[in-house]
């Protein structure tokens, strides 16, 4: 294509970026490392950002790939650049609207829910009284619950609960509770779920993490292999991914006791090195391809409507 110049934002370039610069490069596609943090809201410019190395020029893209964990007014600042860059017609992968669905766990479990889309019973709330009812009721009659933080990632923080007695001793971050089944392996013993990154309506890629220990993230310890996956597992991480209005994602699917998969979590700036290296498949490279057909399609749907 011919040149463009893009952003990737995140806090600190490491792997991913340079995987994403040599992509990018190799499609004639300039790249501006930079950080959300260090953009500017600035109502002398027309269009009100002030973005490192785009001095007066919008990118052409922009790739959202780490926001750094800040204050409720800093976070709120860092999204106000992304859902404006996306309301002045600059692609962002992925959209603001979809990293807000899905760094809230309770935001995607109801998009998943609405959807229509197989995921664990979960429960949300932060009246503590009526989670520990919540949680009474379900452990008297099932099994066991699984806790999780609001905001969590990589397997951090998250606890099963087998009795009121346990979950009377949990601190839950940011007094917000959310709780969901704890879905039992499919084989027991044996945790396993799969990742699959899905980008522009496809799977690119599928690995499976086994585990001696019910958490299966790879950031856990998890042990990560290829695998095929059937096209029931693909149309659903697909049909997650769309619920959650992501232009790519890695998303989790567990095996429930019947057989059946359902969603865990859609991950809407995921990492892919665990992947990269159980596959071997360049993401990166999938990642690109799909950003650059979005500026030529873009470009197009600007001429049309001039
Ligand atoms: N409801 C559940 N039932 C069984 N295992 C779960 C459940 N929720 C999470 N897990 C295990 O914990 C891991 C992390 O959970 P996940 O919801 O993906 O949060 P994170 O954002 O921390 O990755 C999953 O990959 C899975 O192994
Ligand atoms: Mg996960």
């Amino acid at each position: 294509m011919s040149h463009a110049k893009i952003v990737i934002f995140n806090d600190t370039h490491g792997w991913h970026s340079q995987q994403l610069v040599a992509a990018l490069t190799a499609l004639n596609i300039e790249v501006v490392l930079t950080d959300l943090a260090d953009c500017t809201i600035d109502l002398n410019q027309p269009t009100g950002l002030s973005i490192p190395g785009f001095e007066d020029q919008l990118p052409a893209a922009a790739m959202a790939r780490g926001i750094a964990p800040g204050s409720l007014e800093q976070i709120t600042l860092r999204m106000d650049v992304l859902h404006t860059l996306g309301e002045l017609g600059v692609p962002v992968f992925n959209p603001a609207s979809a990293i807000e669905h899905t760094v809230d766990k309770a935001r995607t479990s109801l998009r998943l829910h609405l959807a229509g889309l197989n995921t664990p019973k979960t429960w949300a709330c932060e009246n503590p009284d009526l989670a520990r009812n919540i949680a009474q009721k379900y452990l008297s009659a099932h099994q066991s619950l699984v806790i999780k933080p609001l905001f969590g990632c990589m397997g951090k923080g998250i606890e099963k609960v087998e009795s009121i007695e346990q979950f009377d001793a949990i601190q839950v971050v940011g007094d917000a509770f959310y709780m969901q089944e704890y879905i039992a392996p499919f084989e027991q013993e044996h945790w396993q779920d799969w990742r699959l990154m899905v980008i522009d309506n496809k799977v690119c890629a599928a690995m499976s993490r086994r585990s001696q220990h019910w958490i299966t993230n790879f950031a856990q310890g998890a042990e990560c292999f290829a695998t095929t996956v059937t096209a029931d597992m693909e149309q659903l991480a697909i049909k997650a991914t769309q619920a959650v209005q992501a232009d790519y994602a890695g998303v989790d699917l567990i095996r429930q006791q019947n057989g059946s998969y359902t969603v865990l979590e859609v991950n809407s700036v995921p990492a892919w090195k665990g992947l990269y290296q159980a596959t071997g498949i360049n993401v990166a490279a999938h990642l690109a391809q799909a950003l650059a057909n979005r500026i030529v399609d873009n470009i197009k749907n600007k001429q049309h409507s001039c």
